[in-house]
Parts: C-alpha cells; structure tokens; sequence
C-alpha cells in the first residue's frame, strides 16, 4: 500500500523532469471551470505554446483574463462539432488535453440525455482528429460517472470505487457517463491498435474557484450568499460524495500527461466521504447564515454513494489529494463572496442550477 500522505509520496515516488517548454499543447474547453485553472497550471510548468479551443458555450473568458491579456494563450473560438474545427485545433500540436464537452451540474445531465449524447461525436472526432494529426499524447477528462451507478446505492456502505470496478457488464451514470465510457474505451483501443498514447484522468466531483452555481457546492455557497431561508437542499441529504478541489484535479492530469501512455484511466478524486446535509451545514456555518434547511426529495441527486479509492493515483501518479474539503470549502466560499453581487446572483438563480 503506498503512503497517503501528498509529501511523503512525493519523496517515495520523485517526479522527473518533464520538458514542457518544449511541448505545444491544446487544451479544449479551456475557458471552463477545470480548463482554466489547468491553463494556468501549465503556464506554471512552463508551457510556451498553449492553445485554447472553446466555444463559449458554458466556459467564459473572463475564466483566462490574465493568460490571454498577457499573450500566453492563443484562443480559438470555435465548436469543435464544426466540420474541419477539431482538424484545425490539433494542428501542430503535441499533447492534447481534451475536456470541452456538454456537461453541467445533476439538474442538467440528468434531465438532457439527448444533449449529452453529442459528447459520444464530440470525443470521436477530437480523438480522431489528434491520431490523424501525430498527437503524441493525449488527456481525457472523463468522470466518477463511468462507474456502475449499482455499486453507488447504499448510504450506510461506501464502496471505494476503483478503476478495475469499470469494466463487462458495463454500467454508467447515463448518457453523460456512456459518453466518457465510450471515449474511455476508443482511447484504449486506439493505444492497443495503433500505439496512440493516452490516459482518461475520472474526475470526482469537482469543486473551486469559478465553479458555476449548476454544481451543488457552489449552488450551496450561493444561497448562503443571498442569505436564503429556507435554506433548500436537493435530496434527503445523506447522498454521499467526495467533493475534489480543482487544484488536486489539475495537479492530477498534469502528472497523468506525464507517466501514464497506455490509454488507462485513472481516479482524481479523494477519499474523503461527505453528505449533502453536512456539506450544507457547514457552507451556512463559513458564511455566517442561519437558516433552517428544507430538503427537497424530489430533486435530481444521482448516485447516492459515490466515492473514489485513489490508490491507483499514488500508485502510478505519486499523487495524493492535498485539499481537505474543509479547505477547499473555505477558499471557494471566500472567492464566491469576494466576486459575487447579489443582484447578478439573484437574477435567474433557480434556472441557473439547472442550465449548463
Ligand atoms: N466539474 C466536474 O465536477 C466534472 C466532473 C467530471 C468530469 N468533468 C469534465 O471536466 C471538463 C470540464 O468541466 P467543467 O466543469 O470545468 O466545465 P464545463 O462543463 O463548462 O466545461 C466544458 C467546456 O467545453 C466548452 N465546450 C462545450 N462544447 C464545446 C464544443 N462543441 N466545442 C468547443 N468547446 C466546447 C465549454 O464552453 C466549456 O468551456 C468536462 O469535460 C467535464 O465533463 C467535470
């Protein structure tokens, strides 16, 4: 069993020098949530050649102000559904993070199966497209969603799910997740048929600076910021999930684009299990609100349990999470109310946990 703690694997699994100067990269949907916050992680590896392809559809490019004021980034805004679009991003390109996608918080991939259904062209014609083009390294941002939704149902018994609990009888978490399956399992056939060189980091629950109000944590920390009582709460409560802060997610594919060839995939998640209600409790204790909380059961939830094992990530990334959510909460909760005004909160709030 390897060490847990991030400090002591990183003595016990040391990381080489990896040339990133060197490397012309493209990250799709860079002007997203992870995207950006990735961005900014590669330019602090000192990656020279950066490009960004997004549509804007739900990334915003506000999300790279600093990056694209300073001329780090080229950006190319395009949907790379467009006939020719993916050839073009990929061109010249080395390595290839992948993470546009049509993707939102549980009210919208569970209630727009046909939309995220698009997912399954969009991976198939950028993955195609950076074969076709000599990528020699390319990162899929895939998700908890791939696993079976069967092993995610008891609340009293927490199952941490590890990579080899993917596989026949396949299972996922709906289309969202049938399309980060499939993508998966193209990219593990095209590293076995034609030696393409990949890896599938399976997000879990993301959560940080820039995160929309569509994702239940932000959700949260916005109706504590417009002091809401009742304070609503999707579910009975005792969903459990392991909220991930961004910074340990992007560490994550940074370290994957770096060891890991075979077309695998790996969790980036935590293992530290929460419950909605404690979640929820705990957003209204940072923000100062008292208010009596109002569950709503007929909300979408998802799986009820759902929780990484990361012994794969030490393993093979050397890489544990290093944000307790307790952390990572605080620093989201103070960037929401440092950025945030109320009435641009207020306008349209119920319609924005729902929409991408
Ligand atoms: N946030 C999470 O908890 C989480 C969990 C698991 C996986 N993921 C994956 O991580 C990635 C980033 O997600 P996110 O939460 O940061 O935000 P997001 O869903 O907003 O990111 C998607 C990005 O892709 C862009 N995009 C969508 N369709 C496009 C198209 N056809 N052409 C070009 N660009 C397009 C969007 O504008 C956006 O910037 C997605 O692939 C998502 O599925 C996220």
């Amino acid at each position: 069993m390897s060490p847990s703690d991030p400090a002591e694997l990183e003595r016990a699994v040391p990381r080489a020098a990896y040339p990133w100067a060197g490397r012309r990269v493209l990250v799709t949907g860079g002007c997203s949530f992870i995207g950006s916050h990735l961005v900014e992680a590669l330019l602090a590896q000192g990656v020279r050649h950066l490009r960004v392809v997004d549509d804007l559809s739900t990334g915003k490019l506000a999300n790279l102000a600093g990056p694209l004021a300073a001329g780090q980034v080229e950006l190319i805004q395009a949907d790379l559904l467009a006939d020719g679009r993916a050839r073009e991003a990929v061109k010249d390109i080395d390595v290839v993070f992948h993470l546009a996608a049509i993707h939102g918080g549980r009210g919208f991939i569970d209630l727009n199966q046909a939309k995220c259904a698009r997912n399954l062209t969009l991976d198939g014609i950028v993955i195609d497209a950076a074969y076709q083009a000599g990528v020699e390294k390319f990162v899929f941002a895939s998700s908890g969603c791939v696993y079976p939704v069967e092993l995610q149902s008891d609340v009293n018994r927490t199952v941490y799910l590890s990579e080899d609990m993917v596989g026949p009888p396949f299972s996922a978490d709906g289309m969202y997740g049938w399309a980060k399956l499939m993508a998966e399992e193209t990219l593990r056939a095209y590293h076995k048929d034609f030696g393409f060189k990949s890896v599938s980091c399976r997000f879990f629950t993301a959560y940080g600076e820039r995160c929309l109000e569509s994702h239940a944590i932000i959700a949260m920390i916005g109706r504590a910021f417009l002091k809401l009582d009742p304070f609503e709460v999707w579910g009975d409560g005792t969903q459990i999930r392991n909220w991930t802060y961004v910074g340990d997610i992007v560490d994550g594919m940074i370290r994957a684009a770096e060891v890991v060839d075979d077309g695998s995939a790996i969790n980036l998640g935590t293992e530290e299990p929460t419950r909605v209600i404690d979640a929820a409790r705990q957003v209204l204790a940072l923000a100062g609100h008292q208010a009596e909380i109002k569950l709503l059961t007929d909300m979408p939830t998802g799986p009820l349990n759902r929780v990484a094992s990361n012994q794969v990530a030490r393993e093979r990334l050397g890489l544990a999470p290093r944000w307790r959510f307790a952390d990572g909460l605080r620093r989201t909760l103070e960037w929401y109310f440092a950025t945030h005004q109320a009435g641009d909160v207020a306008e349209g709030f119920e319609r924005k946990l729902v929409e991408r």
